[in-house]
C-alpha cells in the first residue's frame, strides 16, 4: 500500500494545495495531509481550525485523513508508515527551499523520499499568503478558496478587526 505525506501550513488551505490533494489521493493508496503546529510564523488559523478546514473540503476523498503534526515532519512520515512526502512546485521560485528541505529531509531520513507533482497553472501564482492579503483589504477571494473555507478567513479577518477596536 502506497502512503503519502502531503505536510504545510496550510493557513489557509487553497484551491492550489486542493489540486495536489486531488491528485495524489488519485495516485496513492492513502494520503495524511500533515498540518504543521509549532509554525514560526503566526498564523492567522489555529491548527484545529486548519485541520478541521481540510477536513470538511476533503471529506469526498476517502483515502484522505488530516493530522496536525509537531516536530520533525519525517519523524511524522515514520509514525504514519509512510512511504513519501508530496509537495507542489509553483514555479522556479519554490525549487531552492524545495530543494532544500527534500534534500536535508533524505539526509535525516534516507528512506523517505519527496515527489513534487507542479500546479495546475490556473493556480501557479496563489498562496496562502497572497489569499490573507487580498482578503485583509476586502477583496475578493472565492476564486481562490473553497466557499466554505472563503467565509472562514472572512469571518475570522472580522473578529480580528473587532478586537483591535477594542
Ligand atoms: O506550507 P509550508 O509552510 O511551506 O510547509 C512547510 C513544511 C511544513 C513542509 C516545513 O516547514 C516542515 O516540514 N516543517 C517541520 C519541521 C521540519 O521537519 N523541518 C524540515 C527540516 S529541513
Amino acid at each position: 500500500m502506497a502512503v503519502a505525506v502531503y505536510p504545510g501550513s496550510f493557513d489557509p488551505v487553497t484551491l492550489g494545495h486542493m489540486d495536489i490533494i486531488e491528485r495524489t489521493a488519485h495516485m496513492m493508496d492513502h494520503v495524511i495531509i500533515g498540518v504543521l503546529q509549532n509554525n514560526s510564523k503566526t498564523p492567522l488559523f489555529s491548527v484545529e481550525e486548519r485541520v478541521n478546514m481540510l477536513k470538511s473540503v476533503t471529506s469526498h476523498l476517502k483515502n484522505v485523513e488530516v493530522q496536525a503534526f509537531g516536530g520533525l515532519l519525517v519523524d511524522f512520515v515514520h509514525q504514519n508508515h509512510a512511504d513519501v512526502i508530496v509537495r507542489g512546485l509553483r514555479a522556479i521560485t519554490d525549487f531552492e527551499y524545495e530543494l532544500q528541505l527534500a534534500q536535508t529531509n533524505r539526509v535525516i531520513a534516507p528512506d523517505v523520499d519527496t515527489i513534487f507533482l507542479t500546479t495546475n497553472l490556473r493556480y501557479s501564482y496563489l498562496s496562502s499568503s497572497i489569499v490573507k492579503e487580498i482578503a485583509g483589504y476586502d477583496g475578493d477571494i472565492s476564486e481562490f478558496l473553497h466557499p466554505a473555507v472563503a467565509e472562514q478567513v472572512r469571518n475570522k479577518l472580522k473578529e480580528k478587526a473587532a478586537a483591535n477596536q477594542v
